[in-house]
């Protein structure tokens, strides 16, 4: 079979540079039908030992220090950007004002405003883009939207979405730049409830109301060090500084459609470690995902004899489970979802196509957390309006 090799550079090789360069190394033995070839042609890193691991331990051809360097490399069609998220703004528009496509991790830039510069660059230059919203591919979620959009759960009452996680639990955690306006924009509104509410937008369909609110629960945390994530602990002795984006947002909503929804996002609660989670509730069933247990979907039809949740496991029976391992309910883990989302991007980039989810779904869910941002000032319900500019 003829295939395109597609040179790739990861700019940031920390937990999703690795998990997405492992994606790329492993998608030929998974994906034996696929249009492409990847190669990973360049890694960008401030860190040395990051670099190093990346030719030793990754196979990259090449490493560089200014990623700016990667950009213009001839060996790369596809810039692949797993920075800090204020950093996201300069190193995409980069990219595409030199032609190249880009898949960008979410949110997409730190703030409403950036995403919104960047989706206009990228549109200008004519590049094709793609957001990290990687629970759309768990099979399990995409069974979910087959099942709402053929109108098993009947009309759609109320929608509950939440992404509890214990990253910021310890008060001793980094102050890394998760927790930093100025460099990871704002907090859990811009980096977990983006997924949370763009797996309701799937499922559910566009917000158009919302209100909301915000708190930041620990205020100082020990200063990083260099290297260091957002799991690394420091000591009670360490000097501290300031954390400048939230812990938590809730909010309740109005779908298009009619529907209410409730959301919750945090990462310094004790108990939920990873939630990533949702309940759909219709006239005629339910239904509820988590992470947690990815390979799960809980489902209830009020027209069962049988009435109750039943519990549905994955399988090779659902989109792309049998890529990975064949039977029913033989378990596939997070990063399967990230490969999945990596062979649709670069099949999309292959054929010349749009990809979805790609920075036009970034521009509607920032377009909803402007609003959000909004009503936690104003105390307010707020209208959503899309924040893209022309
Ligand atoms: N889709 C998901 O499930 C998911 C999960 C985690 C993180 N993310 C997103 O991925 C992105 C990265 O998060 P992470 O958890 O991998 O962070 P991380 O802190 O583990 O890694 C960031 C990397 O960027 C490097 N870096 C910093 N400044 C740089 C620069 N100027 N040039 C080149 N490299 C630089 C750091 O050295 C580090 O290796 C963020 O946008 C985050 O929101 C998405």
């Amino acid at each position: 079979m003829r295939r395109d090799r597609i040179g790739i550079a990861v700019i940031g090789f920390g937990w999703m540079g690795k998990a997405h360069s492992r994606s790329y190394a492993r998608i030929p033995m998974i994906f034996p039908d696929r249009t492409y070839d990847p190669e990973l042609a360049v890694c960008a890193d401030t860190v040395e030992s990051r670099r190093v691991d990346a030719i030793e331990s990754f196979g990259f051809r090449e490493t560089v220090d200014d990623w700016h360097v990667a950009m213009s490399h001839p060996d790369v069609e596809v810039v692949v950007v797993c920075a800090p998220n204020m950093l996201h703004e300069e190193m995409v528009i980069a990219a595409a004002e030199v032609g190249k496509h880009v898949f960008c991790e979410k949110p997409v830039g730190g703030t409403p405003d950036q995403t919104v510069r960047i989706e206009k660059a990228c549109r200008a230059a004519g590049v094709i883009t793609g957001v990290g919203y990687n629970y759309r591919f768990a099979p399990l979620v995409q069974y979910a939207k087959q099942l709402i959009d053929d109108g098993d759960l009947g009309s759609i009452t109320n929608y509950r979405g939440r992404f509890f996680t214990m990253y910021g639990a310890d008060p001793l955690g980094l102050l890394s730049w998760r927790f930093q306006l100025d460099q990871g924009g704002h907090g859990v509104s811009t980096d977990i409830l983006s997924h949370s509410m763009d797996l309701a937008m799937l499922l559910n369909g566009p917000i158009t109301r919302v209100v909301g609110t915000g708190e930041t629960f620990i205020r100082q945390r020990p200063l990083p060090k260099k290297g260091g994530t957002h799991y690394d602990r420091g000591d009670p002795d360490d000097p501290t500084g300031e954390v400048t984006n939230e812990d938590y947002f809730g909010a309740l909503v109005v779908f298009a459609n009619g529907s209410r929804g409730t959301f919750e996002a945090s990462r310094s609660m004790i108990g939920p470690e990873s939630q990533m989670a949702f309940d759909v509730y219709g006239t005629r069933g339910a239904l509820g995902w988590n992470l947690e247990k990815l390979n799960e979907l809980r489902l209830y039809l009020a027209d069962d004899s049988a009435r109750g949740y039943t519990t549905v496991f994955g399988g090779d029976r659902y989109p792309y489970h049998g890529n990975f391992v064949p039977g029913d309910a033989n378990s596939i883990g997070f990063e399967d979802l990230v490969t999945i989302e990596d062979h649709e991007f670069l099949s999309a980039v292959a054929a010349d196509r749009k990809h979805v989810a790609s920075f036009d779904e970034a521009i509607e869910f920032v377009s909803v957390q402007a609003a959000l941002i909004r009503s936690w000032e104003s105390a307010r319900w707020e209208d959503v309006v899309s924040i893209r500019e022309e």
